[in-house]
């Protein structure tokens, strides 16, 4: 089922260079990174997917958990209308995209999660610590935010996923944080944090936070 709801997202698409793309984004988030991350969406309520892009990860993880409301937001409107396009074809009414700049998130009501996958490192840096005290908000006690995202060190790991960042999204903010300053950050705005550590074999710096709203 699980690997199914990959595969169905992958053929939402027909453009052949965003299924490359979505593949390549399904083999760096794989299953097994899949499943540590969506252990910590609840299976109701409404679920942000801020920096959404085409909507890969909200698509996967709206069919399996029918019961809860994905809303992606993100900055660029063809990946919206793509994602949007997408959630029509996969006959998914839990999955909703608008476009919208994540700099400028205002607190929109109570959620139950959001989550941020690969995105931290794409914002102005100063614009984190607003958006995060803003995500503390729009999160209703008891909810979570994740963030993916990767880490500074080891140094090596940092240079291929910068090589792989300068060729994937040009002319885009790359701002790498340390681990331990953005944990701080989701720390001083409020949430608990627990860091899950994620494993790869790839060089991946990758850092995952799992923060919770008391
Ligand atoms: C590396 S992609 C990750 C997309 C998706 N989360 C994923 O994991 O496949 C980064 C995304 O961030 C979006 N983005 C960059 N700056 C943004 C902003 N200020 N507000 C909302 N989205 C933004 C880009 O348009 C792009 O889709």
């Amino acid at each position: 089922m699980r690997r199914e709801a990959i595969a169905r997202v992958i053929a939402a698409y027909d453009d052949p260079v965003i299924r490359a793309y979505s593949w390549g984004r399904f083999l760096i988030l794989r299953q097994r990174f899949l499943d540590e991350i969506g252990q910590y969406l609840p299976a109701e309520g409404t679920i942000l997917d801020i920096g959404c892009g085409f909507g890969l990860f909200s698509l996967y993880y709206a069919q399996l958990l029918p019961a809860a409301a994905f809303r992606g937001l993100d900055l660029n409107a063809r990946r919206v209308a793509l994602a949007t396009e997408a959630a029509r074809r996969l006959g998914l009414t839990n999955a909703v995209y608008a476009v919208g700049d994540a700099c400028h998130y205002r607190a929109d009501g109570e959620h139950a999660a959001a989550y941020m996958l690969d995105i931290v490192h794409h914002i102005p840096p100063e614009t984190v610590p607003p958006l995060l005290a803003e995500l503390h908000k729009a999160i209703r006690p008891g909810g979570r935010l994740i963030v993916k995202d990767v880490d500074t060190q080891p140094a090596y790991k940092r240079w291929f996923t910068l090589a792989l960042d300068l060729l994937m999204s040009p002319g885009s903010v790359i701002h790498y944080w340390p681990a331990g300053e953005l944990q701080t950050l989701l720390q001083r705005v409020g949430f608990r944090v627990y860091r899950h550590l994620m494993v790869d074999v790839l060089p991946y710096p990758h850092v995952l936070f799992v923060c919770h709203k008391d």
